[in-house]
């Protein structure tokens, strides 16, 4: 995606895990806080999410969604600027995930790679062959749709549930994007576009068709986009005459790949939780120190005169992330001529992690100290959210014939 759209719009989510760390805000938050001057973003606290595998322990949900939050804001996403809120706030979720399960045939789900991984690794066990952990990427798709989000910013990990997002959308598109008069509906709203407009449209539409010219598909797209003259509904029946024959009700979202950033922990693997490797957004200085004084280096080093290998260290791992050419090239040098001890290695990172927790730490303290302004923004984007879905979930009750009463 290039430029500046802030028509476009971003949803991301979540699930609530307490107190964030590093790998959060080097693999998640900061594109966040990147996105949302770009773009219209919803970003959201998946807590159902989090039911589809703790549900035994529900009741540790609440304090780890605030803690988050409070996270969320202290790594600089503005309130201001996105929509925050929280998934159960906004039912509508549900009975769109509902609705999408009366459409979803059994075997997408189960050839999701994340529920075959989890019934290989546990085998016998039954604690999650439950129908919720099953049905949970329709949840995600659910959650998605409804907002008819045009982009997704996924790791590689999700990218197969926003693909299964993107079929399920084509398949209710499909089955439901039919509307009594749909043609004659359509030539009368390519009229309403003017003559050059009427013209344009068609000449694309039918060059896209006849070549799958994609340049020509977006050309129309934004045409009808940015025309100011037409209604909403008529900017969706142009939108899906393009490309077929019917009604684009639920808009199939894109993948935003953000470049993996797999941040190191202070063992070299993955900074994670479950490994106990990480620094967390809220360590102080003296634990900053501390945790990275301690790292390992090169066993290969064992006296200052022992000349080493970057590549053996998780140090230099950090030094990927944090350091300029320069003190890289420094310690490429100072590591294999055995010229500078690790401790003077390791100091760079130190000073590098410790201002970069500062502004976060500042924020979070204003945050934490004020709970009621977390509810309230909370509630007030958990409210917005609930509008955009409600306007959905009308075009979704109407084209499966459900607003009746
Ligand atoms: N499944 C995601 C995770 O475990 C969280 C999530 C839920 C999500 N719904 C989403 C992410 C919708 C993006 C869009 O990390
Ligand atoms: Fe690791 Fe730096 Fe020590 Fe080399 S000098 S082993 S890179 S900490």
């Amino acid at each position: 995606m290039g430029s500046v759209d802030s028509q476009q719009r971003i949803l991301s989510g979540m699930r609530p895990s307490g107190r964030l760390h590093l790998g959060h805000y080097h693999g998640v938050l900061k594109n966040w806080v990147k996105l949302q001057h770009e773009f219209d973003c919803f970003f959201f606290v998946a807590d159902w999410h989090a039911m589809t595998t703790h549900y035994e322990s529900p009741m540790t949900i609440e304090q780890h969604v605030w803690e988050m939050v409070v996270d969320w804001l202290a790594a600089g996403v503005d309130p201001g600027s996105t929509t925050l809120f929280v998934q159960s706030k906004v039912p509508e979720h549900a009975e769109l995930h509902l609705l999408l399960s009366m459409i979803t045939p059994l075997s997408w789900l189960e050839r999701v790679p994340s529920y075959k991984e989890q019934q290989d690794k546990l085998g016998q066990s039954t604690e999650l062959a439950t129908y919720g952990f099953l049905g949970y990427p329709l949840l995600q798709a659910a959650d998605i749709l409804i907002y008819r989000a045009n982009a997704v910013p996924v790791g590689l990990d999700q990218a197969p549930h926003l693909e299964m997002a993107r079929e399920i959308a084509r398949r209710f598109n499909h089955l439901f994007g039919k509307e009594m008069g749909f043609e004659a509906n359509v030539q009368l709203a390519i009229r309403k576009l003017g003559k050059k407009g009427a013209g344009l449209y068609s000449a694309l539409r039918k060059r896209f068709n006849e070549s799958g010219d994609q340049e020509a598909l977006e050309t129309a797209q934004a045409l009808i986009k940015d025309h100011q003259n037409i209604t909403m509904a008529d900017k969706e029946r142009l939108l899906g005459y393009l490309e077929g024959e019917g009604k684009v009700i639920l808009p199939e979202p894109q993948a935003l790949l953000s470049i993996e950033s797999k941040m190191p922990g202070l063992d070299g693997q993955k900074m994670s939780k479950s490994y106990g490797n990480m620094i967390s957004l809220r360590d102080d200085n003296d634990s900053v120190q501390s945790k990275i004084k301690t790292m390992r280096t090169d066993p290969a080093r064992v006296r200052l005169t022992d000349p080493g290998d970057p590549e053996q260290c998780p140090v230099w791992s950090l030094h990927q992330v944090y350091s300029d050419d320069t003190t890289k090239a420094w310690v490429q040098d100072g590591c294999r001529n055995a010229g500078i001890g690790c401790l003077d290695c390791k100091k760079p990172i130190i000073d590098a992690v410790i201002s970069e927790l500062e502004p976060i730490q500042q924020r979070a303290e204003r945050y934490e100290n004020d709970p009621d302004l977390i509810k309230s923004i909370i509630q007030e984007g958990s409210e917005r959210a609930r509008d955009a879905a409600r306007e959905t979930m009308d075009d979704v009750r109407e084209a499966m014939g459900l607003n009746y009463r």
